[in-house]
């Protein structure tokens, strides 16, 4: 992958950092129901890029906290995350099989697990911000906290997902399709972000501002890249059905713009979000290895 070596490095030592966080975390409160336990471990320490939690690390990192204060917002960006795959997979939703190059939670396990296990990987996601983090302020916790929330629920991920489905089989505007992509995707890319910088009790609202304006940016980049994906990757290599929009004539950026011009927008938005960081400068420069991360991605 056309990448720097430091991000490589960078992303390979923080997906293990934060691996290890969501192994202890599931140990230290363990389910009593065995199966909704496996399903729970299953999704969330299934192969995946880990880019919300390094996003949050990264976010953390450039203004000025240190990574122990991080694993817990990191933990529970990724918990909403697999939370969100395992109902989007569902057969009421994408009907997909095959997730991270495996079966989908619901077909390893069986549907009415699959829909527990995102139920209470939500929930561990609040319980793991809102307990046990001494280096965080309780103002500084619960502002996290109804930042994630906001970016889950209706007025995020949850309402982004409600448009895509009622999206089927039918024709969006270029404007409808980035609010969908901005809520269904770009709202916990942003939560990311800002929880990152939110661990630091000093932060300015300039340069919270400037952080939410990169992630919009790159929230959008993320999923136009995804859909472009869908279309010219491959099953082996994106570890997911390839073909599974046009399967379900999901509007995204390549039906409605065509291939090429969805590419270009894709790198439009990674040059916005590039040029929101210039104030913050050499700090950044994570941040900015991030952004060349989610465009140039192959799966
Ligand atoms: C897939 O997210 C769902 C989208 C929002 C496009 P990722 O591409 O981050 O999936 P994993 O976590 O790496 O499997
Ligand atoms: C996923 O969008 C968005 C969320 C899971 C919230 P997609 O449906 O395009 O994601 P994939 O392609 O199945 O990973
Ligand atoms: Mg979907
Ligand atoms: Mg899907
Ligand atoms: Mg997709």
């Amino acid at each position: 992958m056309p990448h720097s070596s430091q991000l490589q490095s960078f992303m390979s030592s923080h997906q293990q950092r934060v691996n290890l966080a969501l192994e202890n975390c599931l140990q230290s409160m363990p389910c009593p129901d065995p199966k909704l336990g496996k399903a729970m471990f299953y999704s969330l320490t299934g192969d995946g890029k880990r880019i919300r939690p390094i996003l949050v690390y990264a976010a953390g990192i450039a203004t000025g906290s240190s990574e122990t204060v991080l694993d817990r917002p990191a933990c529970a960006v990724e918990m909403i995350h697999a939370f969100s795959l395992i109902h989007d997979d569902l057969p009421a939703m994408d009907d997909d099989d095959l997730r991270r190059g495996r079966a989908t939670c619901h077909k390893a396990f069986d549907e009415a697990t699959a829909i527990l296990a995102g139920d209470a990987l939500q929930s561990l996601a609040f319980e793991i911000l809102s307990n046990g983090n001494t280096d965080l302020s309780c103002k500084q916790s619960l502002k996290m906290i109804a930042q994630l929330a906001k970016a889950t629920g209706a007025q995020g991920m949850t309402g982004g997902q409600a448009i895509d489905l009622a999206a089927v089989g039918n024709h969006l505007s270029l404007q409808q399709l980035e609010a969908m992509h901005n809520l269904k995707t770009g709202a916990l890319i942003r939560a990311s972000v800002l929880l990152g910088g939110l661990c630091n009790p000093e932060i300015t609202d300039t340069e919270l501002n400037m952080l939410d304006q990169y992630a919009l940016c790159i929230g959008l980049c993320f999923q136009i890249q995804d859909d472009i994906l869908d279309v010219i990757s491959d099953t082996e290599t994106l570890g997911k059905t390839q073909g599974s929009d046009q399967e379900r004539d999901k509007p995204t950026y390549p039906t409605i713009l065509g291939l090429e011009a969805a590419k270009q927008l894709a790198q439009e938005q990674h040059d916005l979000a590039i040029e929101h960081l210039a104030p913050l400068g050499e700090k950044a420069d994570t941040l900015r290895l991030i952004a060349d991360y989610i465009l140039e991605r192959n799966f």
